[in-house]
């Protein structure tokens, strides 16, 4: 009787071993016949019941059947770990046959690659190059660049002002950065300021809110309106190539005295007049001019003994000459089939 009730256990439980998938299972299926109150303890339990004869033989039988069972389980439990690690290896598998995603490459924006090239010019003429705050104080854009209350340029309809009176503000131009510089360096001093400005202007062919521009500052003793002119036309012709036409306007700034507008002959129709120059033949670049007196006795320098030119060209213009550019606003839509040209 019990020796059918040994082998039956032996039987189904050698059957789920073998057909047991998961080691949680192998688990329970190792609770279920060996455990505490398992099938196999069970019949174990009923052992005082047998006669002394039967007693051994039976023991004998039931060791037998834990120990098939035991090393059943031993061995369902390697053939999971390995069919477990064998699943992980195949879902973890990287197919290195598969082509990869391609990734774009970058390049750098015209008018930094314009931006760059001037540098360059400038740093061999032993400028040196600063960056300023675009955050500015109207005192450093203004007040101490001879721009006194109500000049037109610090109106409100022009100018992003941050608060009621006007003291904070994004700077309308790099010239701030002459007094920054004036206040840091002693002369001789040769800077070159390059930066974001803003003014409440309409988007159109040749107007943004936001642009760039490149300042530069020369003080030193003797310095005078031909070295400007000299510097200016030897940097225009290092960019753009010898023989590029330019021209001097006189015009008026307040922290500049004389002052004056640079243009060059249109790249686009070499000075008949067209849409990229409204007919002009000509296009502006720069102001500049000769370091007003007051301006250098705000800042502590002596205009007796000093004197100093300084510029503010717009980059986006200096970008269009420099590659062709026919349209301001190629310049900012930062479309990467205008990019790639360059
Ligand atoms: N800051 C002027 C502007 O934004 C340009 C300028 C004119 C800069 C004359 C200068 C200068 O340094 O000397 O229109």
């Amino acid at each position: 009787m019990m020796k059918q009730q040994l082998e039956a256990i032996r039987k189904s439980a050698l059957d789920a071993i073998a057909h047991c998938d998961a080691t949680e299972e192998l688990e329970s299926l190792r609770i279920k016949y060996l455990g505490k109150k398992g099938e196999l303890t069970a019949v174990l339990k009923q052992m005082g019941k047998l006669s002394p004869e039967e007693r051994p033989v039976m023991g004998q039988a039931a060791n037998e059947v834990r120990s098939a069972l035991e090393s059943a389980i031993d061995s369902a439990r390697v053939r999971l770990a390995a069919a477990k690690l064998e699943q992980q290896l195949r879902d973890e598998a990287v197919d290195v046959t598969i082509p990869g995603k391609p990734v774009r490459i970058g390049r750098k924006h015209p008018m930094y690659l314009a931006l760059d090239e001037i540098k360059d010019i400038f740093v061999g003429m032993g400028f040196t190059i600063l960056d300023g705050p675009e955050v500015e104080l109207s005192y450093y854009n203004f007040d101490r660049l001879n721009a006194e209350e109500g000049h037109p340029s610090r109106d409100w309809s022009d100018t992003f002002y941050f608060d009621e009176d006007s003291r904070v503000m994004l700077r309308s131009q790099t010239s701030p950065m002459q007094i920054h510089a004036m206040d840091t360096m002693k002369p001789p001093i040769r800077i070159l300021a390059p930066g974001r400005v803003y003014r409440k202007d309409e988007v159109d062919a040749t107007h943004s809110p936001m642009f760039h521009q490149v300042e530069g500052m020369v003080i030193d003793k003797g310095v005078t309106m031909a070295d400007l002119k000299g510097t200016l036309n030897t940097v225009i012709e290092k960019l753009y190539g010898k023989g590029t036409v330019t021209r001097f306007r006189p015009h008026h700034f307040p922290f500049t005295e004389p002052s004056c507008e640079m243009d060059i002959q249109c790249h686009k129709c070499g000075g008949k007049g067209c849409p990229t120059c409204k007919g002009e033949g000509w296009i502006e670049v720069l102001g500049a001019g000769m370091v007003h007196p007051k301006v250098l006795e705000m800042s502590g320098i002596d205009p007796e003994i000093y004197s100093g030119w300084a510029f503010g060209m717009g980059l986006e213009r200096m970008a269009m000459g420099r590659f062709k550019i026919a349209d301001l606003r190629l310049i900012f839509e930062n479309d990467v089939r205008f990019l790639e040209q360059f």
